[in-house]
């Protein structure tokens, strides 16, 4: 990979603001001379992470991530550092040139990707042969045509069952990678393919690597109407989103993202022009993938199918995202239709419609529970207040919850100030049974590795300590606070100046020194101090590398043999205790 050098990256992160960076993906709002929002690198709904304009820093009180606007991008797009940072260069007009390659965990997999890779390339000339006129019959039906089977790699395994196997086999890959990919299946010595005869789409990763297949019967009877590939290391289908790595873009620019169960759904949608849309592909939601959706927009639309199933599912992929923070909205489709369905048979502009004007989660969940039930029973009418209750508690929005109470106040004949009652003791239940843990782990530390992490606290504070640091060259206990001091001493040497912003940059990639660092931010400690304070720091730190030394010759002494070496020992102790008790 092609070095980036510093002076770019910092230039770049002095013409960005992480105000705006961050409130790109999120909103902020600014209390004090900090701005707050809601965190998402943990499941939340608070506002427990706060942007410094001051700093150009981030920290999360509750989960612990922090850094600069670089990490903040790479953390949050998934990508690696220097891309972050060349996509914010792009942004002010500078062009940061780097080796995009593979990541490492791709490098590992390679086989699988390649031969992924292939047997996508092999099943797409396959549709645009001779024996496929029947397939391709197929999809024209399904109102299919040439420019989707190419742009969503759609591809035809024939009838014929070797024809994959042969060719995988032919190339220089070893049994173990043909048996992990799970497209061939072992006879004997031999291999044959898993799917013939089946109409292939393409799974991609989050990157847009084919990954996996779905074949789809398209001409037989067949119980099993999709095959899908096994997992592989590089196929984890709760962990992606079909779809996802055309959708992101799209999504962020339109502020809203679309979710479906179907991939013929997205691939649907596609031909009718939205781009923002994704497939779960028929599994409940994962916590995963309920992140990547987040990560997407803040407006997000559930338009699953539209029988009972589809309902269920609604219900379930609602309740994950909820969890993290994300209030859906829900579109429903008449008739147990799919997207795919409705957009065939009613039209586009109908789909459109639909797609503007989606009922709230909290109006679905009420027509959902209502359905069933007899609202002139009292006990219906308690079943159904009791779950609705139970609904409006996963709620953040306080419009929504007085909006839906007053609608729920109509279904029931009921008082809405009864409603809220009833809705306050369900929240109170919840706050005790969530009780946040805050981590107070600094609090547990000894008197030593608080005096470390203090002296680093105020080194990045101001230069000033890092002066007096760099008189005193107290020799920190610590190997990795030891290390960050030597790199805020190295940077200060460098620039003349203490940059915490850079400095984060800097030692990118270093995993156990950005994890001290970010322990360093997260302290809570009073910005002013004195040089008494400082000086206290060193003598702490002193005493502590003294009494070490002490216990190691004392141990030492305990195994020495020889009568005149054990009382160079002694001496040595001696004078260190003396020289402990001076200072
Ligand atoms: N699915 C699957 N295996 C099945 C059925 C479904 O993996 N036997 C997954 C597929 O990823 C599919 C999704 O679940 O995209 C939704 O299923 P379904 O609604 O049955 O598929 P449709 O999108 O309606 O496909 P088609 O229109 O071809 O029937
Ligand atoms: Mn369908």
């Amino acid at each position: 990979m092609e070095k980036v050098d510093t002076e770019t990256i910092n230039l770049i992160r002095q013409k960005t603001d992480i105000v705006s960076v961050i409130s790109s993906y999120l909103p902020l709002t600014k209390r004090g001379k900090n701005y707050f929002g809601i965190c998402p690198f943990h499941d939340d709904n608070n506002p427990s992470m706060s942007v410094s304009t001051e700093k150009q820093m981030y920290k999360c009180f509750s989960c612990g991530a922090a850094g600069n606007v670089f990490t903040f991008v790479k953390e949050y797009e998934n990508i690696p550092f220097i891309e972050a940072v060349s996509i914010l260069g792009e942004k002010c007009g500078i062009t940061v040139k780097y080796n995009k390659g593979n990541t490492q965990v791709e490098n590992k997999n390679s086989a699988l990707y390649e031969i992924y890779e292939l047997a996508s390339k092999f099943y797409q000339n396959n549709i645009h042969s001779k024996e496929a006129k029947e397939a391709k019959d197929y999809l024209s039906k399904r109102n299919i045509d040439e420019t989707v089977i190419r742009e969503f790699k759609i591809g035809l395994a024939l009838r014929n069952s070797s024809l994959l196997a042969k060719l995988l086999t032919s190339k220089n890959f070893t049994n173990k990678d043909l048996k992990a990919s799970g497209l061939l299946i072992e006879k004997g010595l031999d291999y044959s393919d898993l799917y013939y005869n089946r109409i292939m789409f393409p799974l991609y990763d989050l990157n847009g690597n084919v990954v996996g297949f779905s074949g789809r019967i398209y001409n037989i009877e067949d119980p099993s109407k999709y095959i899908n590939t096994r997992e592989t290391p590089i196929f984890k289908k709760g962990e992606l989103l079909y779809n996802y790595h055309r959708a992101k873009n799209e999504a962020r620019k339109e502020g809203k993202i679309i979710i479906v169960e179907g991939f013929l759904d997205v691939i649907r949608a596609y031909t009718v022009g939205i781009y923002n849309v994704v497939a779960t592909m028929g599994t409940a939601v994962t916590k995963t993938q309920a992140h990547l959706i987040k990560k997407m927009a803040k407006e997000v639309i559930l338009c699953f199918d539209g029988d009972e199933a589809g309902a269920k599912a609604t219900i379930a992929c609602a309740n994950e995202l909820l969890n993290i923070g994300v209030t859906p909205k829900v579109v429903r489709l008449e008739d147990n239709m799919d997207p795919d369905e409705y957009i065939l048979k009613k039209g586009q502009e109908d789909f459109f419609k639909k797609l503007e004007y989606p009922i709230t989660i909290l109006d679905f969940k009420r027509n959902y529970l209502k359905k069933d039930k007899n609202l002139n029973s009292i006990e219906e009418t308690s079943l159904y207040v009791k779950e609705m209750v139970e609904e409006l508690s996963k709620i953040d929005d306080d419009i929504l919850r007085e909006l839906t109470l007053k609608k729920i106040s109509e279904d029931t004949n009921l008082d809405i100030e009864f409603l809220k009652e009833k809705l306050k003791e369900k929240n109170n239940i919840v706050k005790v049974e969530k009780k946040t843990k805050i981590k107070k782990e600094t609090n547990k530390k000894n008197k030593y590795e608080k005096a470390e992490r203090y002296l680093l606290y105020y080194m990045l504070q101001d230069k000033e300590v890092v002066k007096m640091y760099s008189e005193a060259k107290p020799y920190l206990p610590d190997t990795h606070m030891r290390m960050l001091a030597l790199e805020i001493l190295h940077f200060y040497k460098e620039t003349g100046k203490v940059e915490l912003a850079d400095i984060i940059s800097e030692i990118n990639g270093r995993e156990e020194l950005t994890k001290s660092l970010n322990e360093i931010i997260l302290l809570d400690l009073k910005e002013t101090y004195t040089k008494e304070q400082i000086y206290d720091y060193f003598k702490v730190i002193r005493e502590f590398n003294i009494e070490y030394e002490i216990n190691r010759l004392k141990k030492q002494m305990k195994e020495e043999t020889v009568p005149k070496e054990k009382a160079k020992l002694a001496q040595k102790i001696i004078e260190l205790k003396v020289e402990e008790n001076q200072k």
